[in-house]
């Protein structure tokens, strides 16, 4: 037998694969270790504190331990621990969770589908989608439009339908038929000097020559993030979603909406759609519907979308898809009483009350000279590293400037998503202003210690 390495860092050296990043780095430089948690407050195994401007993977809505819900994931698994939702069976969490959905569902919504991460709820999507159009007699329209730097998640539709080039180089995918339109990034994309309206006229214009290329009649559904996250926090320019619904509408195409990030007062409302006056087919949500603490996916239809689905059953016998977890106790369990404790805590009202003192705080650090741009709404924003600001010109990679950013922000005490040249903040949902103020506080250390060590070399 191999002799197994005794400290916790070499054997996650030893034995662990982390997603999203470079192995070697990883194999060579080992792991931050997180061990304990407490709010927004992360704690690594030499207990030093970490400020989370991430929630995580913009999931832990209300921090990093939360004993209500571990109270309630315990006692769901020693009342009926595990029960599917398959075939004629049923569990009164799954049932109560997607009432309660349903209930706060953005636009009126008929039926729930649970799986157990946003990659599911997408992957399950995608074949929904096209059961509806089979139903349809439509059976051509197969072709998927997503965005470029759009995050669907990992499976492989989802990675199709996301715009990522690093998940698509030498992996085969997107497969066959997954489309991706602009990038609606009006910083970075603006042409000529051209208005947010107009740049959104053209992100619509050429989303309507896409589908007009590709042939209407082939077009199955678009899919879109009310808020882009892992594409850089972007928030969708003026007019943006009005103009591409209605390109949408025009050629009877469905509407996805993938609120895994955004859902769940992210966005100052309890979805992203309400905010950006989206009228979707389908939601996708994850994340915060369990706040993070467990592993759970929903996907909500509306009543056109299941009488097609009812259609395919009827002519297929049933409906051939499902996830052993999905609707299970325990994760529904956690889901609903999160949901419980967003209307106690007014998750909403927090969201907006605290809204002003993070886009101010994050907008003064227009300021720096590292930083071209703050756009932010909710809780949700990204900062623009720039070198030149007039010019909206990034740093040339090899610099790292991002990198350094990060690291340096480690050393103040803050953890921070970094996606290109952005900084991207979405900071659990129960963060106080003072708390605002302490995470732009240790930031502008970070920045002031990098723009340092760029001027010197
Ligand atoms: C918008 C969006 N959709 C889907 C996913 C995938 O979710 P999961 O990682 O739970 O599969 C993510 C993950 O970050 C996401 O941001």
């Amino acid at each position: 037998m191999t002799q197994l390495p005794n400290s916790l860092r070499a054997l996650d050296q030893a034995s662990l694969i982390h997603p999203q990043s470079n192995l070697r780095t990883r194999l060579e430089e080992g792991p931050t270790i997180m061990t304990r948690g407490n709010g927004i407050f992360v704690y690594d195994d030499a207990g030093k504190e970490y400020l989370e401007a991430a929630a995580g993977l913009w999931c832990a809505s209300l921090g990093f331990g939360v004993e209500r819900l571990a109270k309630v994931a315990y006692d769901q698994m020693c009342k009926v621990g595990y029960y599917h939702i398959y075939r004629d069976t049923s569990n009164e969490t799954a049932i109560e969770l997607a009432a309660k959905l349903l209930e706060i569902a953005p636009v009126p919504m008929s039926k729930v589908f649970f799986q157990c991460s946003g990659s599911e709820a997408n992957d399950t999507a995608v074949k929904i989608v096209w059961y509806y159009w089979h139903a349809m007699g439509k059976p051509e329209r197969k072709k998927i439009i997503g965005r470029l730097h759009a995050y669907h998640g990992s499976t492989c539709a989802a990675s199709s339908i996301s715009g990522k080039p690093d998940m698509h180089f030498e992996s085969g995918l997107p497969f066959n038929g997954f489309l991706h339109t602009e990038y609606p990034n009006y910083y970075r994309c603006q042409q000529g000097g051209e208005s947010e309206e107009e740049f959104s006229s053209r992100m619509a214009a050429s989303l309507e020559q896409l589908i007009l290329e590709e042939g209407p009649e082939t077009v199955a559904a678009f899919w879109a993030e009310p808020v882009m996250g892992a594409g850089g926090a972007v928030i969708p320019p003026a007019g943006y979603f009005e103009k591409i619904q209605a390109v949408l509408q025009k050629y009877d195409i469905l509407f996805v909406a993938d609120e895994v990030i955004c859902g769940f007062g992210r966005t100052g409302n309890m979805w992203g759609s309400q905010t950006f006056s989206l009228k979707p087919d389908m939601v996708s949500c994850a994340k915060a519907l369990s706040a993070g603490l467990q592993p759970i996916s929903a996907l909500m239809l509306n009543e056109r979308v299941f009488q097609g689905l009812m259609t395919q059953s009827d002519k297929v016998g049933h409906l051939a898809h499902g996830y052993t977890y999905a609707g299970h106790p325990v994760t529904t369990a956690v889901a609903l009483e999160t949901l419980k404790i967003y209307d106690e805590m007014d998750v909403v009202g927090h969201v907006r009350n605290v809204e002003p003192t993070f886009v101010a705080e994050m907008t003064a650090l227009e300021d720096h000279p590292l930083i071209g741009e703050f756009r932010g709404i909710g809780l949700i924003g990204a900062l623009e590293v720039v070198k030149d600001k007039t010019a909206r010109e990034p740093y040339p990679s090899e610099t790292n400037v991002i990198g350094l950013i990060g690291a340096n922000a480690r050393k103040h005490g803050l953890i921070l998503r970094l996606i290109g040249n952005r900084i991207a903040f979405s900071p659990p949902q129960i963060i106080s202003s003072a708390e605002i103020s302490e995470m732009a506080k240790r930031l502008k250390l970070a920045l002031d210690d990098t723009y340092t060590q760029v001027r010197v070399n």
